[in-house]
């Protein structure tokens, strides 16, 4: 039974990692140790196993004698820890959450119902280092696998429409005080149905630029608003978040030629499903039929919903997904431009397949 380090377990994203792990039974088949960056010695949590104590994080010696490394700390720790870790010679398995060691060479980023083959092949090569994707390209990934595995994708251009957990939880808190202070605001205009619905506007909008809203995390009001730019800006006037769209989805894919992808990355006031536009430019003209059985058949997750008005507003939606494991995809259709043009809409927990279940799942890959 391989000896497990986890690492960042308390967290927002270790938190969901833990509750798949417990739901899927993943701590009868390892010996998890449990790290902590402040509470060394102190009971470790009971998953159903004994534990023991917390470790200490930073402890390399303690680090050491473990078979694989899983971590949600969070890019600081892995910056500080893993090269301090290897260069002690420790050739364990280093699974991790943040996006530190994503572009590494010899990093693999891990979405196996996409690229299994490609994770089974590093494995074989002695690869040892393993590492989520970006949450929107892996949703992108498990949602439109079906038409990448057939080699018919020439470009993607997407809008995406991002929650406020893909921030951190203090910007899901943030959020949600934003709107329950925009709500007070005009609680007695919503008491009066008679009341005038411009003064209700009038009173939201100058609270939202009153600067009474907390704004720590996002840096703007985002409840009754939008943010167009997520992560950092870059020289060529790409967002972070915009730039990771290609460099991830051609490294998962393992390419040869790199298949545009761009588009504008948008936050949005969802709590954690992203949800993504696409317009797919096609290789070739393949019917709507044949495209919806290459997608839903492409992995067990995936759930192609017909380009119906009332089925899209019922399961197309972050208030459907959040929570499940399942990624619709709809608003299938081809587009004005020509046959080749074809519309998506997709929706995924940012939690789930966007950040744990992937990282759970490497731990069953492992030899
Ligand atoms: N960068 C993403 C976001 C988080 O801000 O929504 C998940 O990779």
């Amino acid at each position: 039974m391989k000896k497990v380090g986890l690492v960042g377990w308390r967290g927002m994203v270790g938190s969901v990692l833990m509750s798949r792990m417990v739901e899927e039974g993943d701590f009868a088949r390892i010996d998890p140790v449990f790290f902590t960056t402040s509470q060394a010695g102190q009971p470790a949590p009971d998953f159903g196993k004994d534990a023991g104590t917390l470790q200490d994080a930073y402890d390399i010696d303690a680090l050491k004698a473990l078979d694989v490394v899983l971590t949600c700390q969070g890019g600081d720790y892995t910056k500080e820890v893993y090269p301090r870790l290897r260069a002690a010679g420790w050739n364990g398995y280093w699974i991790d959450a943040a996006s530190a060691l994503r572009m590494d060479d010899d990093a693999i980023i891990v979405l196996d119902p996409v690229n299994g083959k490609q994770i089974q092949q590093a494995l074989s090569n002695g690869v040892k280092t393993f590492v989520g994707g970006n949450c929107t390209v892996s949703l992108m990934l498990m949602a439109l696998g079906g038409l990448f595995e057939q080699d018919l994708v020439e470009w993607v251009s997407v809008a995406t429409y991002q929650a406020a957990s893909g921030g951190g939880a203090r910007h899901m808190r943030e959020l949600v005080t934003q709107m329950g202070m925009l709500r007070d605001e005009v609680a007695a205009e919503l008491a009066d149905p008679g009341s005038a619905i411009l003064e209700l506007e009038r009173k939201i909008t100058e609270k939202t630029r009153s600067g009474d809203l907390p704004v720590d995390n996002f840096g703007v009001p985002l409840a009754g608003s939008l943010i167009p730019w997520i992560d950092t800006q870059l020289e060529n006037g790409q967002s972070r978040e915009e730039w990771k769209g290609q460099a991830e989805t051609n490294k998962i894919l393992q390419t040869g030629a790199a298949i545009p992808v761009d588009g504008l990355c948008v936050r949005i006031g969802a709590l954690r499903c992203h949800s993504q536009a696409f317009t797919i430019k096609l290789k070739q003209d393949i019917s709507i039929p044949e495209i919806e059985k290459l997608l839903a058949s492409h992995n067990d997750w995936v759930k192609v919903i017909p380009n119906d008005r009332q089925l899209s507003m019922e399961e197309l939606t972050p208030a459907a997904v959040t929570g499940t494991l399942t990624v619709p995809v709809g608003r299938l259709r081809k587009l004005n431009m020509g046959p080749e043009y074809l519309s998506a809409f997709t929706v995924g927990d940012q939690l789930l397949w966007g950040a744990a279940e992937p990282l759970r799942r490497m731990l069953h890959l492992l030899p």
